[in-house]
């Protein structure tokens, strides 16, 4: 509930009229009814949350809320700085992204080990670590897979097919956003490359705007942005980063602590699917 109201509320902050292939609260109904909907989302979710015994969700919850605003204020402030590096990138996504997807997980683990009776009152601290210890190795798990997907969420947004990934492209130039392989390149690129990808973010956002993102004009920009990405490696680096990064969520899930069941096998497909998607 917590990412669909924040999905409803990005999706006014990027002007964004589809999601998933379906329309957006704010394009079916505006703005004000999409704020205001997603206040009540997340008011829900509160709501849920106090109907439950612990305490622990509600406080997770309410941490990992304020980190996804401290993100998206920290992404807006960086917004058209044409100089942001790596560091303040992952930044960003680890909290805009990758906090709540971690948050998910721990209380996933959380939850299914008390009911098993693993950390339950009463308990030894032994166990309560052991509790601990598997729920962080979740929480790893998510915020490695959240980093992922949103780097492949760049990917997509720049070589995606709009029809398939079923929203608008190109909004991360044409909002003044920088993803991984465009600070790659910067950094990169010889001063004359530099100096044309420059202008070419700057006409693939303003010719997206004209045109509507994936018009003619569009097109040919963002094609141009692409050859120059390639030509500096920096597709390949991004892909390379989400991929290691789902390598990395994937051994933090490995080891002999979790038995080998076919929820954790899953969990380890789903992994993959974070790169290998196409939507
Ligand atoms: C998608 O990013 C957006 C997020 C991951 C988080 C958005 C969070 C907020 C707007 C804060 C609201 C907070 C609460 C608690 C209601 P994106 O725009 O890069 O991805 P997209 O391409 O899927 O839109
Ligand atoms: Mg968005």
């Amino acid at each position: 509930m917590i990412h669909m109201a924040t999905l409803v509320h990005d999706d006014v902050l990027d002007d964004a009229d589809t999601r998933r292939g379906g329309r957006t609260v704010n394009g079916l109904q505006g703005n004000e009814a999409a704020v205001i909907l997603g206040d009540y989302l997340f008011s829900a979710a509160y709501r849920l949350c106090a109907t439950l015994e612990s305490q622990t969700p509600a406080l997770l919850i309410g941490q990992t809320g304020m980190m996804l605003c401290a993100g998206e204020l920290l992404q807006l402030a960086h917004r058209g700085d044409l100089s942001l590096d790596q560091p303040t990138y992952y930044e960003i996504v680890g909290r805009k992204t990758a906090s709540l997807i971690a948050v998910s997980c721990r209380l996933g683990a959380l939850t299914t080990l008390e009911r098993a009776g693993l950390g339950a009152d009463g308990v030894s601290d032994v166990e309560v670590a052991e509790r601990e210890a598997i729920a962080d190795s979740f929480a790893d798990f998510g915020r490695l897979l959240g980093i992922a997907f949103q780097i492949q969420d760049d990917l997509l947004d720049l070589l995606g097919n709009q029809a398939t990934v079923g929203k608008p492209l190109g909004r991360d130039a044409e909002l003044g956003k920088l993803t991984l392989p465009i600070i790659h390149h910067l950094g990169a690129a010889s001063p004359e490359q530099r100096g044309r990808t420059l202008l070419l973010l700057d006409s693939t956002g303003s010719e997206a705007q004209r045109s509507g993102s994936g018009g003619p004009n569009g097109a040919g920009a963002k094609e141009r942005l692409v050859a120059a990405l390639e030509a500096t490696g920096s597709i390949d680096h991004a892909r390379e980063a989400a991929r290691e990064l789902v390598t990395d969520a994937k051994r933090a899930l490995g080891g002999g602590r979790l038995p080998d069941t076919p929820a954790k096998r899953f969990l380890l497909t789903m992994a993959d699917a974070v790169v290998n998607r196409a939507f």
